[in-house]
């Protein structure tokens, strides 16, 4: 592939700026002018000059024919799809995109019990009713693997009128599913592939890495480039086939502002010319620095790293359970004590991201603050995870949506159908989704589970909205 050195969406705004035109347009900060102090700290006198939208040369996102037509098309080049959907308001707004775009009102879709949040909002908009998938699991670490090749054959087996499988791959802590083979399974019994790939703009950049989902034959597959490449914070892309192109479109178009920002639009433009001049080299040093990061690690009593089959080894999870100490409390010392951030913590672990943005210094810097973590000599108990079976939630998450609902005790709640969503941030896994029945096991995740809860009416938990009849 000759690689293209432009960045046609930031070219077009540079343009704009050294024109010199006197805004009288939105927005009213214009280029900076009126710009409060504070504001002005946050970007530079050429980043408000191009802080513009909705001009001409600029484009349009929503009927895009000039230089976002152009970086689109070079990104989904550069990712090996047909066509690719910019998104300002991050892989959310491309799940909901993708599932609202490829499926229907009573359509059944196969989804991991660990699906983001992001996919039920996906869920209620396209009225398909979800079923869960169980998600195999690594006791030791107590974390979750990936759905196994197995599971989806049994699945399709069980639910063979379902339109559509989507997967988790690769997952927060790494570890993706085997998706060629699956894409194999789903394809052959007519249904579609979609890929929350949140986690994996950067798969295709190294051999070493797990493949990434339009390689393994995903039909549609949600990236968040701004998670482990460099473009700005909700900046997303939705790479799919031209067979979905026309619907996916229109989706896409109803779940975006018309006001997308022009930094975020660039800052993928500009991500993907990162990636298509220096990709190789960049994510393969990533990956050198992780396995070094790896190797030290393990050399230290008391720590233990995680490794599994077919993991992108750039997320890191280090158990801190044999110092006594929680993830949550090891996460707390790291950031007060040693001014180290974690992404994530867990019950029993850590998750550090090395990306192409840190080197030796950072990670020797990791390794020197691990080694003093403290020995608390307590015994940590952990949730259990694990659940085999195949269930079709009781309603969909749209009829749920709509009914009339009443409050219980969580301890009362067993049986009933969960009228809201408990997730727990980080991950930002649902524990229960809208529409599912609440079992036993659950309510003991629930009472187990630390962190801070979201979509829960009571934050306490000691009650939950429960549909009412
Ligand atoms: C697996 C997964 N999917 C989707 C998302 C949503 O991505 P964004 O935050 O870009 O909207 C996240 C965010 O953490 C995620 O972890």
């Amino acid at each position: 592939m000759v690689k293209n050195f432009s960045a046609p969406i930031a070219a077009a705004m540079q343009k704009y700026s050294a024109d010199g035109v006197l805004p009288f347009h939105t927005p009213g900060h214009k280029q900076g002018r009126g710009a409060h102090e504070l504001l002005r700290k946050l970007l530079t006198a050429e980043g408000f000059k191009q802080e513009v939208s909705l001009m001409e040369e600029l484009d349009d996102l929503h009927e895009p024919h000039s230089c976002i037509k152009a970086a689109q098309r070079l990104a989904a080049r550069l990712w090996h799809a047909d066509e690719c959907i910019f998104f300002v308001n991050g892989t959310t707004s491309a799940i909901q995109a993708m599932i609202f775009g490829t499926l229907k009102a009573g359509d059944l879709i196969l989804i991991p019990r660990n699906a983001h949040r992001s996919v039920i909002s996906g869920l209620i908009l396209s009225g398909t009713t979800p079923i869960f998938l169980p998600v195999e699991f690594d006791a030791e670490f107590n974390l979750p693997l990936n759905v196994s090749v197995e599971t989806i054959e049994r699945a399709i087996k069980k639910f063979p009128q379902a339109q559509a499988v989507l997967l988790v791959s690769p997952n927060y802590y790494g570890v993706a599913a085997d998706l060629e083979k699956i894409s194999e399974l789903v394809h052959a019994a007519g249904m579609i592939l979609l890929i929350d790939e949140a986690h994996g703009a950067h798969l295709q950049f190294c051999a070493e890495l797990p493949k990434s989902a339009m390689d393994a034959g995903a039909d549609l597959a949600a990236q968040s480039t701004h998670k482990l490449l460099g473009a700005l914070t909700q900046s997303s892309m939705l790479m799919f086939r031209k067979n979905f192109s026309e619907r996916v479109k229109v989706a896409a178009s109803l779940l975006q502002t018309t006001s997308p920002n022009q930094l975020l639009l660039a800052s993928l433009d500009i991500a993907r010319l990162q990636m298509e001049t220096d990709g190789r080299e960049l994510v393969s040093r990533a990956v050198e620095l992780s396995k070094k990061l790896r190797a030290d690690l393990k050399r230290i009593d008391s720590l233990k790293v995680f490794d599994a089959e077919n993991l992108d080894v750039t997320k890191v999870t280090v158990n801190v359970q044999n110092l006594g100490l929680t993830g949550a409390e090891a996460e707390e010392i790291l950031r007060r004590e040693l001014k180290i951030q974690c992404e994530l913590s867990d019950a029993a672990n850590l998750l550090f991201l090395i990306t192409y943005a840190d080197d030796e210094e950072t990670i020797s810097k990791l390794v020197d603050a691990l080694k003093l973590l403290p020995n608390h000599h307590k015994k940590i108990s952990l949730p259990s995870l694990t659940s085999k079976e195949i269930l079709k939630a009781e309603l969909s998450p749209r009829e749920t949506f709509y009914l009339p609902r009443e409050v219980v005790a969580l301890k009362k709640s067993i049986g009933r159908i969960c009228a809201e969503e408990i997730t727990f941030y980080p991950p930002g896994i649902p524990l229960l989704m809208p529409g599912e029945k609440i079992s036993a096991q659950v309510v003991e995740m629930i009472q187990q589970s630390r962190g801070r809860v979201i979509g829960a009416s009571d934050k306490t938990l000691s009650t939950i909205k429960v549909v009412a009849f």
